[in-house]
């Protein structure tokens, strides 16, 4: 995928997030001359971003120019979900030292788990993406896509494993029942105005999958649990699955569906993904 497949689409005049994305032209301007110089007066390539190999739920179709990316699922000891934030570091990048969010060969799996998987659509701009940022790891309910999660939770309570039993028979006519539960929420964004979407699934497909296909899907998911930023990588909406009835029109009623130009995600197919993270912005 070439850099130039990434669009973003103008949004907030807020000046943090222009500088966001003049930083990141500028860093892709290195990546395809080979050299040049970035830093002026005016166009600050911000801190960390750049090309980055992220793990993400696949891409099948529509204008999406790749997946969307897991976020690592742990359980704590009285059985809440929270996403995993990696190792805070500090590297030099440039001859600048910077902090970052990475964790090499996370879980056994090999791979570096960052956060730059997640800097782009503007969430490279979010205080709470900062590394060391103080943020609540815990999953947290929305308002809730679906009739269960709007009898279970208030929006802000956090997501528990005991809700998602009956996840080998629920159906709610969209898809094929039985194949997961799922669970729309925010993560690291109770005490920002920026919300970090994500959706969360329990499936028996995760559960046997997990472990025959091995490496980070495996590493990410825990008890059949899978996550992701529920950002579209097309124009940044919010997609859902098993939300529009129109997914089965533009592919599979089973995939994740983006409403705005019928993207299409399948949640059982993890994929490495390369893209040019966006630099956090220079604080
Ligand atoms: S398909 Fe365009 S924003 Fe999702």
């Amino acid at each position: 995928m070439s850099d130039s497949d990434d669009k973003y689409p103008t949004e907030s005049g807020r000046r943090r997030f222009v500088k966001g994305v003049v930083g990141g032209a500028a860093l892709a301007g290195v990546g395809a001359a080979g050299s040049a110089t970035v830093n002026s007066a005016t166009t600050s390539p911000g801190a960390g971003g750049g090309p980055t190999q992220a793990y993400a739920i696949e891409n099948t179709a529509g204008p999406a120019p790749r997946g969307m990316p897991l976020i690592p699922v742990e359980i704590d000891s009285e059985g809440y979900l929270k996403g995993v934030w990696p190792d805070v570091q500090t590297e030099t990048q440039n001859g600048v030292e910077i902090e970052v969010a990475e964790t090499d060969n996370f879980r056994g799996s090999g791979v570096a788990y960052s956060s730059e998987w997640f800097q782009y659509c503007g969430v490279q701009s979010y205080p709470q993406l900062a590394p060391s940022a103080e943020a609540d790891n815990f999953f947290r309910s929305d308002s809730g896509a679906y009739t269960w999660q709007q009898e279970t939770y208030s929006a802000g309570d956090k997501l528990h494993v005991d809700d998602f039993s009956d996840y080998r028979e629920w159906g709610n006519g969209i898809g094929d029942p039985g194949i997961g539960k799922p669970a729309t929420g925010t993560w690291r964004s109770q005490d920002s105005e920026d919300t970090m979407p994500i959706q969360v699934i329990k499936s028996p497909v995760v559960e046997q999958k997990a472990p025959e296909v091995g490496g980070f899907f495996e590493a990410a998911t825990q008890e059949g649990f899978l996550a992701w930023l529920n950002k579209c990588t097309h124009f940044c909406c919010v997609p859902g699955w098993k939300q529009s009835a129109d997914a089965a029109k533009f592919g599979n009623a089973n995939h994740v569906y983006c409403q705005c130009h019928q993207s299409l995600y399948d949640p059982f197919t993890v994929v490495q993904t390369l893209f040019t993270a966006l630099p956090r912005p220079d604080e």
